[in-house]
C-alpha cells in the first residue's frame, strides 16, 4: 500500500506518517515546508511542493493507493477576514487536486475535515455526524463544501473517499507558538514560566483527542471499505468535553505546580460547546479512544520539555 500525505510535515500530519509507517504503508509526503520539530524521515519520500501548483499535484499523486488531504491555508479564528482566500486556496485547489486523483486511479482520498467547526453553534449535545452543519466561520464552510465535492466525485467518477472530522487533538509535534491548539499552547506557556490567557470564563466546552487516537482513526479509514451507501464522514473525538478550566485544573495536577491562568473577553467565533458524538466510527471504522485526558497531557508535557523554546 503506498499512501500520500498532502500536508504530511504539520502536527496531524507527522503523527499519521508515524502511523502509516507503522501498519507497513510506503509513505510519500507533499509539503511546502519541511516538519518543524524534527528531521526527516529516510522511510519516507519527501516531495516539497503546493496544493495550489497543479502540475506539481498532478505528478504528486501518480502511483498512491491512498491519499491523506491535511494541507490547509486557513484557521477557524482568522478565515473570516478573508472567506475569498480560504475558497480560492482550499475549495478550489482541493477540488483540482480531486480530479488529478481521479485521473490517476487513486482508491481513496481522506479528508481531515473539521468536527470543531462544521456543525456550528450545536442543537444537540453530542453532536451526531447527520445533525444540522451551519458553520460560523468561513473554515467550517470551506470544510463542508470539499466534504460535499469528494460526494459528488464519488458518485460521478467512483473516487472513494472517507472524511474526519476530527475535534480538538494535541500532542506530540504540535506547535506550542500557534494559533491553535490550547493544549500545546497552554502547556508551552508553562514550559517557559509564563501565565496563561483565556478568551471567556473558561467554561467553553471542547473535545480533545490525544493524536495518537486521531492517528488510529485515520489510519483504520485506509483499511475502510463501506458499501456504495454506507457512511463516509466520521466524528473523530473523544466523545467527552471538558471545559478550559476542567483543562487547566488537569494540567496542574500534570506539571505539579500552580497556574496562573488571566481571564479576557471572549471572541465570537467560540461556539459554547463541541462534543462529538463518535459511535459510528465505533461501530463502522472498529476504533474508539484510548488514551484518557490526563495521560495524553502527560505524554504532550514530556514532549515539550524535549524542546528548546524561546
Ligand atoms: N489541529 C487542529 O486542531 C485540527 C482540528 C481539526 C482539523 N484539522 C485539520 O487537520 C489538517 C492538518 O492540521 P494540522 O494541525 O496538522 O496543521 P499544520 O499547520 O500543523 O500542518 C499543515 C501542513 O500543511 C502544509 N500546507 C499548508 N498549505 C499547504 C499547501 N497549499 N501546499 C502544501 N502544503 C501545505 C503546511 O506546510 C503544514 O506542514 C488541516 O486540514 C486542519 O484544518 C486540524
Amino acid at each position: 500500500m503506498k499512501s500520500l500525505v498532502i500536508g504530511g510535515n504539520g502536527f496531524i500530519g507527522t503523527n499519521l506518517v508515524d502511523g502509516l509507517l507503522r501498519k507497513g504503508h510506503a509513505v510519500r509526503v507533499f509539503d511546502r515546508y519541511p516538519s518543524r520539530f524534527r528531521e526527516p524521515n529516510p522511510a519516507v519520500e519527501y516531495v516539497v511542493g503546493d496544493l495550489g501548483n497543479h502540475g506539481e499535484v498532478a505528478d504528486v499523486v501518480q502511483g498512491v493507493d491512498f491519499v491523506f488531504h491535511l494541507a490547509y491555508t486557513s484557521l477557524p479564528h482568522t478565515s473570516n477576514e478573508d472567506p475569498v482566500y480560504d475558497i480560492r486556496s482550499n475549495v478550489v485547489d482541493t477540488v483540482q487536486m480531486l480530479q488529478q486523483c481521479s485521473a490517476a486511479a487513486v482508491r481513496k482520498v481522506i479528508f481531515i475535515s473539521s468536527g470543531g467547526t462544521v456543525y456550528g453553534i450545536p442543537q444537540n449535545t453530542p453532536i451526531k455526524e447527520d445533525d444540522a452543519t451551519d458553520p460560523i466561520c468561513s473554515y467550517g464552510i470551506t470544510k463542508l463544501a470539499i466534504e460535499k465535492y469528494l460526494h459528488l466525485f464519488h458518485r460521478l467518477h467512483g473516487l472513494d473517499y472517507v472524511v474526519a472530522r476530527i475535534s480538538n487533538p494535541y500532542g506530540e509535534q504540535q506547535n506550542p507558538d500557534a494559533k491553535q491548539g490550547a493544549v500545546t499552547v497552554f502547556l508551552g506557556n508553562l514550559k517557559r514560566g509564563n501565565p496563561i490567557t483565556i478568551w471567556g470564563d473558561g467554561e467553553v466546552v471542547r473535545d480533545y483527542i490525544y493524536i495518537g487516537d486521531a492517528v488510529q482513526a485515520l489510519v483504520k479509514s485506509a483499511d475502510y471499505q463501506p458499501g456504495p451507501d454506507q457512511h463516509r464522514v466520521f466524528n473523530i473525538g473523544a466523545g467527552r468535553g471538558y471545559s478550559l478550566n476542567q483543562l487547566i485544573a488537569a494540567m496542574r495536577g500534570v506539571v505539579g505546580k500552580d497556574i496562573d491562568v488571566r481571564y479576557t473577553p471572549g471572541r465570537v467565533e467560540d461556539v459554547p460547546s463541541n462534543v462529538l458524538d463518535i459511535s459510528r466510527a465505533t461501530a463502522e471504522l472498529g476504533w474508539k479512544p484510548e488514551v484518557e485526558l490526563e495521560e495524553g497531557l502527560t505524554r504532550t508535557w514530556e514532549w515539550l520539555k524535549t524542546l528548546q523554546l524561546a
